[in-house]
């Protein structure tokens, strides 16, 4: 399904005050949550222009990932995004559009807080 234009600029919306308010946590800065790197930071896969995103995390009621998203790492604009729920598959599936060389990806866990890639180059 395709989500409308209005759940599109929603969801962009809420994204966009989570990165304005959440610490932001990396491999190389995983602040409080030293021994959750693996389980939280986004995977990039590229394949035939389009980009997956996987996060090798658990989704439970209580424990899951809430949002993933995608943004060109050139320029910040917003490739892709979801919403889940702990009855979801906490990967994003985005078209990479002709021109982005480089992507990073985010998200967002309901104990662990927000976590960042490193950029990885669009081939
Ligand atoms: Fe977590």
């Amino acid at each position: 399904m395709t989500p409308s234009s209005t759940e599109a600029a929603a969801l962009e919306g809420e994204i966009g005050s989570l990165e304005e308010t959440k610490k932001l946590h990396t491999a190389q800065d995983p602040g409080e949550f030293k021994d959750k790197a693996g389980s939280h930071v986004p995977k990039i896969r590229v394949k035939e222009g389009k980009l997956e995103v996987e996060v090798a995390h658990e989704m439970k009621d209580e424990h899951f990932i809430e949002y993933i998203w995608a943004k060109n790492s050139e320029d910040g604009s917003m490739l892709g995004a979801c919403k889940l729920s702990p009855s979801d598959q906490p990967i994003l599936h985005v078209d990479v559009p002709d021109g982005v060389k480089s992507v990073v990806a985010f998200e967002m866990c309901n104990q662990h807080g927000l976590w960042k890639s490193d950029p990885t180059p669009v081939c």
